[in-house]
């Protein structure tokens, strides 16, 4: 039988949430209980409590007990490709080569529009099978790519952020627009779905090396006159790329500056890897409001290098986190928070699983401008709920029986968990 929320439900469980930023408050900052509930009514959370009380307050609302199971906020992935789905793990390359090699042949076929929206049914089926609840991806160049995005988020009852990548240089025959039919394609795209149901439209210049000043100039002009739009590209990946911006910018200061030049940096700009900056790009970070979303897998895999998450965040940059999927080699924000923790540890900065947690949620929803409503399992967020079995395979459940505390029986889940950990996943109060 499908419980539906609208009346209320009761969800039970263990229950996370945050009160604070765990960077600075330490683990304290989060909420555990370890016999909780969820009260969720029309798709939101009403209230988060001891089972005991909640059950005591509303003896009618039926119940689904998830048992030793863990309810927290779904995960949500910050900067990811849907249509790199395909080419995930493909060998050997670095960025530049990698996307000459990979992706771009295969961002080629979402001319298609039956093959987008295969691909993009696939995409949702495997994030919601990993405990993602929320994106924000890029799409390819063609608007069709992005009408299969938001249809199948839409017919999901899916929270999604994503844009038409654009690109008028430095890509093959086949996958360029142009200034003016990247401003016409993208303004008639958010015109369709921005904050359309749960929809958040990005305009989504691909980074400087594939757009002329003139497509960047473009692309703020539309981003001023649709400023609750937001505004994703990358940043600062690998040596060689930001080499490369500073021949076609020979006038800019940085790599930022490229972006801030054409009024593309601020509250709602949101930077993926962003891992070579120099103080003034930092300092103009923080200045604008403008977010940083750590990619770790991704720059493992690619060999860009080691972002410095808690030296940024504690700068006041919102960081979030995120798979980066086909350059990150998992569709697991689990995995993700692994590979953070590993890249914290070779810079010697150790994450602890609430700051890692805290990333993968309330971070990524920060660095979105979404945290009024999606990122913690707090009383009026939404209710897109992930259920962790902390002890998914024989290999964590062991660890997990000697657990002390919370901490000690998530990190196990954290650093070797993957879809098999998912044990369910609400969206709006509807099991995915
Ligand atoms: N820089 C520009 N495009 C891309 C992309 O598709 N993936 C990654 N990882 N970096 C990029
Ligand atoms: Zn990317």
């Amino acid at each position: 039988m499908q419980v539906s929320s609208n009346n209320g439900m009761l969800l039970l469980g263990q229950t996370l949430s945050f009160n604070a930023d765990p960077f600075s408050q330490g683990p304290g900052a989060a909420t555990h209980i370890r016999r909780g509930a969820v009260l969720v009514i029309n798709g939101k959370i009403n209230a988060v409590g001891p089972a005991d009380d909640l059950l005591r307050a509303h003896p009618q609302v039926p119940t689904v007990d998830h048992g030793d199971n863990l309810l927290m906020a779904g995960f949500i992935d910050a900067h990811t490709h849907y249509p790199q789905t395909g080419i995930i793990a493909s060998w050997g390359k670095r960025l530049i080569d990698w996307l000459n090699s990979y992706t771009f042949p295969e961002e080629m076929r979402f001319d298609d529009p039956a093959y987008a929206a295969r691909a993009a049914a696939l995409y949702f089926d495997l994030t919601l099978s990993h405990g993602t609840t929320t994106v924000a991806s890029f799409c390819t160049i063609h608007p069709e790519s992005v009408e299969a995005f938001f249809s199948e988020a839409q017919a999901r009852g899916l929270r999604m952020v994503a844009g038409k990548t654009c690109m008028d240089r430095n890509a093959p025959d086949g996958l360029r627009d142009t200034a003016q039919s990247a401003y016409d394609d993208s303004k008639a795209l958010l015109e369709k779905w921005h904050h359309v149901d749960r929809l958040t439209y990005a305009i989504t210049p691909r980074f400087s090396p594939t757009s002329t000043p003139g497509q960047l100039a473009a692309m703020g002009a539309l981003w001023a006159e649709n400023p609750s739009c937001l505004m994703q590209t990358h940043l600062s990946e690998q040596h060689e790329e930001i080499a490369w911006v500073k021949e076609l910018f020979p006038d800019a200061r940085d790599y930022l500056d490229t972006y801030e030049q054409h009024g593309l940096i601020g509250k709602g700009a949101i930077m993926g890897h962003s891992i070579h900056l120099e103080e003034r790009e930092i300092a103009r970070m923080v200045e604008t409001g403008t977010s940083i979303v750590h990619c770790p897998t991704s720059n493992a895999f690619i060999g860009s290098g080691m972002c410095d998450v808690p030296g940024l965040h504690g700068r006041g940059v919102a960081v979030g986190l995120a798979t980066d999927t086909g350059g990150g080699s998992s569709f697991s924000m689990l995995r993700t928070m692994a590979a953070a923790y590993d890249i914290g540890q070779l810079r010697g900065g150790i994450l602890h699983p609430a700051q890692l947690l805290w990333l993968a949620t309330i971070g990524s929803a920060r660095a979105l401008c979404l945290a009024d409503k999606i990122g913690n399992l707090a009383a009026g967020m939404e209710a897109d709920i992930v259920v962790l079995d902390l002890a998914s395979t024989p290999a964590i459940a062991q660890r997990h029986a000697r657990a002390e505390d919370i901490w000690s029986a998530i990190f196990p889940t954290i650093m070797m968990g993957d879809d098999r950990a998912i044990a369910a996943t609400y969206i709006a109060g509807i099991p995915a």
